[in-house]
């Protein structure tokens, strides 16, 4: 081939490209031939188009080649836009030559093939229209909360993914063999990010945390990728607040920036537009009583399950805070309520309609020796420990954090029935591979 550069697939619908010779390149989605004119779509990452080849132009060994590309082959094309009112977006590109990059093997994924089967293909199946949408709408989730944090001042840190302590709760914690000693994948930064809390005041991570839950629900990955943020000076209603604005600002901005891959995954730009703030704050005991009101088998004490979850916000437009939990439902770490010992000051925050939790947060307990004494009725190692411990002995100072899962909130955010569609490779107990 000979003129010019290649151009993005995009490029052929702007305004001015009519009657302009371009080459464009990419994977054909599917094609067809009749009286001698091959018509194929091809797509880059731009977009796709409609090519037409004739018999006549191409010659026949180059017409017969092209016609042979099976759906995913590879092609460059050499040709001049045309609008034509009957091609997808009104233009096609007239083909003059159409070289075969990589002709093909049969593409296996098909309509109606079992969800095992797409699995099996996830490493193909990730090319499908509704992945892409999905991964372009996740990249941008990544970028604009990074974007939040930044003008919030909360620093970006590394903290590390391997590690000896088990953190949350040995249970859940997929186990290592470090050089012949335990080592742990990171369920949470959380430790770590207090830790580099006190030199920086207000920090971030965003990092995969593992979970060993056999937990097979359409909310549950066994590796996640987790948006975790600690802030110093920081009380209940103050990191309510914080993450009711970073909710709010996300979908917001995730409405103008992805309309369109919005639109073909089915959520209208206007819902999340309609998210706004203050988000409802109930606590825990409110909770219970709504809940048993409505007939469930609760008390306080019990865990809101997804059922109970579900329960709660299946009417809201708006994600619903939780507060005030049970101190012996969370973790050793939360701070005891002032006002009522029993409780922590602790939020969870749910999503509309029975997505169930995004975030789970709290005001950490600053004084080593209640930190102490719940950590060890845990069961845990203290001595393993005594480095976390080490922060309460010199400047302990009132702060508060929050682990946000994204492809919880993008499960929401997509209206995604399985939390595994929002993830390019998910990783379930079931599953590993590819
Ligand atoms: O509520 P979690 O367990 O809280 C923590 O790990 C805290 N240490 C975070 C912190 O304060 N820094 O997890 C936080 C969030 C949940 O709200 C949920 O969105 C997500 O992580 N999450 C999961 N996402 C996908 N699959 C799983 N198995 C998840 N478990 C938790
Ligand atoms: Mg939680």
């Amino acid at each position: 081939m000979s003129v010019g550069e290649f151009r993005p697939v995009e490029r052929v619908f702007a305004a001015d490209s009519v009657g302009t010779t371009v080459r464009v390149r990419g994977w054909l989605v599917r094609s067809r031939s009749s009286g001698g004119i091959l018509f194929l779509l091809m797509r880059d990452r731009t977009g796709s188009v409609q090519v037409t080849g004739r018999r006549d132009v191409l010659g026949d060994a180059g017409f017969d080649a092209a016609e042979h590309v099976q759906v995913e082959g590879a092609i460059a094309v050499e040709g001049t836009v045309a609008a034509d009112p009957r091609a997808p977006g009104q233009r096609e590109v007239r083909a003059t030559q159409i070289t075969i990059i990589h002709a093909g093997e049969p593409f296996p994924i098909m309509a109606d093939q079992t969800e095992e089967f797409r699995l099996d293909h996830r490493h193909l199946v990730i090319r499908s229209p509704e992945h892409v949408a999905t991964f372009r709408v996740k990249a941008e989730v990544l970028r604009v909360l990074r974007e939040f944090l930044d003008r919030e001042e909360v620093l970006e840190t590394t903290p590390p993914i391997l590690s000896g302590n088990a953190a949350e709760g040995g249970a859940e914690a997929f186990q290592i063999d470090y050089f012949g000693r335990p080592g742990y994948l990171s369920q949470t930064a959380q430790l770590y990010l207090e830790a580099l809390l006190f030199p920086h005041e207000r920090v971030y991570a965003l990092t995969p945390s593992f979970r060993a839950e056999k937990s097979r629900t359409p909310r549950h990955l066994t590796e996640y990728l987790h948006l975790e943020v600690e802030l110093a000076w920081c009380d209940l209603t103050q990191l309510l607040d914080f993450e009711e604005r970073m909710v709010v600002h996300l979908c917001h901005t995730i409405a103008q920036r992805r309309p369109r891959e919005l639109s073909a995954l089915g959520r209208s730009p206007d819902e999340l537009l309609a998210i706004a703030s203050p988000f409802p704050r109930l606590r825990y005991a409110e909770a219970i009583d709504r809940l048993s009101a409505q007939g469930f088998p609760v008390r306080w004490g019990s865990d809101l399950g997804t059922a109970e979850e579900r329960a709660l916000t299946l009417e809201a437009g708006s994600p619903i805070f939780v507060t005030h939990f049970p101190r012996e439902l969370k973790a050793f770490y939360m701070l005891r309520s002032p006002e009522d010992p029993r409780t922590v000051e602790a939020a969870d925050l749910l999503a509309p309609e029975g997505y169930g939790e995004m975030i789970g947060g709290s005001c950490r307990e600053t004084d080593v020796a209640l930190l102490t004494e719940r950590l060890s009725q845990t069961g845990a190692p203290v001595a393993e420990y005594e480095w976390y411990l080490d922060l309460r002995r010199h400047g302990s100072v009132p702060h508060a954090g929050f682990g946000l899962g994204i492809e919880r909130i993008l499960r929401w955010m997509l209206r995604r029935e399985h939390i595994r569609e929002t993830t390019p490779f998910p990783r379930t107990p079931s599953r590993h591979t590819p």
